[in-house]
């Protein structure tokens, strides 16, 4: 049996499996974001340890893990999570979908060009390297403390183990990584004026980076197991779906969307805004569209009309509405894929007197389809095309999202088995490879055995009827950033 361990935005997951992959069980705590600030979104870092220690008293409930032979690790990538020499956190965690580094991206590029070439990356608000500057600038007596830089799961490893360590596919979502050699650049880290002692040794995603400590097998009522590396939770989502070979893909509907396609080498295309990060598994590279408002839009949405997600899903479908003059943009935290701008706002409009609940709940749908569209025409100008498409996250139990995304992007769109987990699929899997591996077997023979893609549940064609409605609609959704932009300035 292996754990895996997904620290997501809203939520930690854990995801068990047996020897041969299946998943037994699953158990979630949530998390929450604050947000002092327009634009800021953080998280205590204290609150994903507790939430570790919440998961796995409930899997207690579920499972002997006495069986256990390892844990492994996925989380939200980009955060940047900051201890002082003792390894005490000094300041809550500033996130992937946090804007306010703006002016010290733009700082960055203009002053270190050659950071976007060594990256094969634009400096964008969110990721971690303008934070630290952002850090340095505002709050210099944290920066002068500052003596390590973990990513989110990164900092779970290090209370599980009391070793500071981190894998390569979210290691590059800092910028301080050269993805072509996979490891630390020094003229990068140098940039935000931090060196390779500020950083932990970066691994692949299945290797094995230490074993529980005494301390955290006690707090975790475990055996000292070993912990494996992991991976960003998009790589790490990519392993669970089996989306592992270049061509494949997968698209993400988590708290953001992701558009994630796999690669054979590094393939660097700032100028589509598209990310190009290192795979969690060995050789292997990937390139993705983020949007930072995905299933988080219709979370957003439920909140503020007082339902729940389910409630307006049921709603909606009853209704058999399949159209709506209503048009959304998705951009509640700025977008990265295509426009680069943190300070990109939300909309909605074409409402009428006979707008009801379930026309504006259509059109968030349609809208984060419409920015999942935005990812695959970036990547499509980077040479990235693919065929069909497995959806993952909590968005993806929809199958009402599903068909929508499936007409929008106009292609085939596969639900599989532990869609719904996928990055904690990936860890479990990242740490079954890794306890192998640890026993002498080979890596691609592992992967092919483990990292298969799992059963089909539902598959969606797209509906040729709807084309001429949703490429009419797409058109006015693109313009829509254009003409309210100046609403932001
Ligand atoms: C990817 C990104 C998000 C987070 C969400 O670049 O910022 O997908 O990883 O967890």
């Amino acid at each position: 049996m292996y754990l895996g361990l997904d620290l997501g935005t809203s939520g930690l997951k854990g995801v068990i499996i047996d020897d041969k992959g299946n998943v037994l069980a699953q158990e979630s705590v949530s998390l929450s974001v604050s947000s002092p600030c327009a634009t800021w979104s953080e998280q205590d870092p204290l609150s994903w340890w507790q939430a570790c220690i919440d998961v796995i008293q409930q899997l207690h409930q579920r499972l002997d893990l006495s069986k256990l032979k390892a844990i492994g690790l996925s989380g939200q990538m980009h955060g940047a999570t900051l201890l002082d020499a003792q390894g005490d956190v000094l300041r809550p965690c500033i996130l992937w979908n946090d804007g306010r580094s703006q002016m010290q991206c733009q700082d960055l590029m203009n002053t270190f060009p050659e950071l976007i070439e060594r990256s094969g990356n634009l400096v964008m608000p969110g990721f971690t390297a303008p934070k630290i500057r952002w850090v340095k600038e505002n709050e210099p007596e944290v920066f002068e403390k500052l003596a390590f830089v973990l990513l989110p799961k990164d900092y779970l490893a290090y209370r599980l183990t009391g070793f500071m360590s981190s894998d390569c596919s979210d290691a590059a979502g800092t910028l301080w990584l050269n993805p072509e050699t996979r490891q630390w650049d020094d003229v990068l880290l140098a940039a935000t004026g931090l060196t390779q002692a500020n950083m932990p040794k970066v691994h692949e995603g299945c290797d094995l980076v230490g074993v529980l400590s005494e301390e955290s097998a006690q707090a975790l009522n475990l055996p000292e197991l070993p912990v494996v590396a992991g991976g960003g939770d998009n790589a790490a989502g990519a392993v669970g779906m089996g989306v592992t070979n270049a061509g494949q893909g997968f698209v993400s509907l988590g708290t953001s969307g992701v558009y994630f396609t796999v690669s054979e080498s590094h393939k660097a295309n700032p100028e589509n805004t598209v990310h190009a990060f290192c795979h969690a598994l060995p050789n292997r590279w990937h390139q993705m569209g983020v949007t930072l408002s995905g299933a988080n839009s219709l979370a957003w949405f439920a909140k503020l009309v007082d339902k729940t997600v389910p409630e307006l899903l049921d709603a909606l479908e009853e209704s058999e509405l399949q159209r709506t003059s209503v048009l959304f943009l998705p951009y509640l935290n700025g977008e990265r894929t295509p426009h680069n701008d943190p300070l990109a706002n939300g909309q909605f409009v074409g409402l009428t007197n006979a707008t009801d609940l379930n026309g504006m709940t259509l059109s968030v749908l349609e809208g984060v389809a419409f920015s999942l569209l935005d990812c695959q025409n970036a990547l499509a100008n980077a040479g990235s095309i693919v065929d069909e498409l497995s959806l993952i996250g909590g968005g993806a139990r929809s199958a009402m999202w599903r068909k929508i995304i499936a007409n929008v992007l106009d292609k085939r769109l596969i639900y599989r088995d532990g869609g719904d987990v996928g990055p904690g699929l990936g860890a479990a899997r990242l740490a079954l490879l890794g306890e192998q591996q640890s026993q002498g077997k080979d890596i691609e023979e592992l992967i092919a055995e483990y990292c298969t893609m799992p059963d089909i549940l539902a598959s969606h064609e797209p509906d040729e009827e709807m084309k001429v409605y949703y490429q009419r609609k797409y058109e006015l959704y693109q313009s829509l950033y254009h003409v309210t932009k100046p609403l932001n300035e």
